[in-house]
C-alpha cells in the first residue's frame, strides 16, 4: 500500500476578511501553504504522491509546487483543480490520482491551513492504523479542554455536554483511496454537506479511530491565528 497526501488549498478564506487567501498569508517569512507542505513531506518520507488542489489561476501555488517538485525529486508533486466545496477539491485530487493510486492505498487529507501539525503525531497515526487492521481509517483530533454547552435557538443553555467523549477533529484524516472516494461521491450525490472527510466516512458507517494530537495543530481561520501559529512554530 502506497501513501498519498492530498491538500485542499483552494479556499477563498471568507472568514479571514483578508484580500489574501489564508494559505498565502506570511508565517515566519514563508507562506502558510509552504510551511504545511514541507511539514508533510518531512513527516512522511514514505509518501509517493502529494496532490494540492488549487484555485484556477493560482500562480503562486503553482510556483511553490514547482519549487517543491525540484527540491523533492523522488516524489510525484502535482496540482488538481479546486472545486466549489472542500469535498469537491478533495474529489478532484482523488480523480487526478486515478492512474497511480491502488484501491487500498492510504490517502492522508490535510488542510492547507494547518501548518503547525507535528510530524510525530502523523507518524503515530500511521503506526496506529497499521497496528489496528479492524479500523477503516483515522484522524488526528485533540481532546477538548473547554466546558461545552449545547444551546437552544435563543442561545440559552439546554445542557452541558460531557467533554470526556468529545474531540476537536483535526487533520490529517487518513482513509483507503477507494473507500474515501466512494464516500465523498455518495455525500455529494445525497447533497450531504461534509466539512471533513471523516463526516463522509461516518455517513457510510466506517469505523474511524481518533488519534490524539497536540492541541497546537490549529487551523488558521481568523486574523489573530497567524500570530498564534508563529508562536507555536517557535515553541515546537
Ligand atoms: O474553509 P476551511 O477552513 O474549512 O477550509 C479547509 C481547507 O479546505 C483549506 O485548506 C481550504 O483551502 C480548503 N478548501 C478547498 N476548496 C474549497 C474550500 C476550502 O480546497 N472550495
Amino acid at each position: 500500500t502506497k501513501i498519498h497526501v492530498v491538500v485542499p488549498a483552494a479556499g477563498s478564506g471568507r472568514r479571514m476578511q483578508s484580500a489574501v487567501p489564508k494559505q498565502y498569508l506570511t508565517l515566519s517569512g514563508e507562506s502558510v501553504l509552504s510551511h504545511t507542505l514541507k511539514r508533510l513531506l518531512a513527516a512522511l518520507p514514505a509518501l509517493s504522491t502529494l496532490t494540492v488542489a488549487l484555485s484556477p489561476g493560482d500562480e503562486q501555488g503553482r510556483a511553490l509546487l514547482r519549487q517543491l517538485a525540484s527540491d523533492y525529486p523522488g516524489k510525484a508533486i502535482t496540482t488538481a483543480p479546486g472545486g466549489a466545496e472542500r469535498s469537491d477539491s478533495v474529489l478532484n485530487a482523488l480523480d487526478a490520482l486515478r492512474d497511480v493510486a491502488g484501491d487500498q492505498d492510504w490517502v492522508l487529507v490535510h488542510d492547507a491551513a494547518r501548518p503547525c501539525v507535528r510530524g510525530d503525531d502523523i507518524a503515530r497515526m500511521m503506526a496506529v492504523l497499521s497496528e489496528t487492521p479492524d479500523v477503516d481509517g483515522g484522524l488526528l483530533a485533540a481532546p477538548v479542554a473547554a466546558t461545552l454547552k449545547r444551546s437552544d435557538s435563543e442561545d440559552c443553555i439546554m445542557e452541558t455536554v460531557d467533554r470526556q467523549q468529545v474531540w476537536a477533529a483535526a487533520t490529517p484524516q487518513t482513509f483507503r483511496y477507494h473507500a474515501l472516494r466512494q464516500a465523498l461521491l455518495k455525500a455529494n450525490e445525497h447533497e450531504i454537506s461534509v466539512t471533513d472527510e471523516a463526516s463522509a466516512m461516518e455517513a457510510v458507517g466506517a469505523k474511524i479511530k481518533l488519534i490524539p494530537c497536540q492541541p497546537d495543530n490549529i487551523k488558521i481561520t481568523w486574523q489573530g491565528d497567524i500570530a498564534m501559529a508563529e508562536a507555536i512554530l517557535k515553541s515546537q
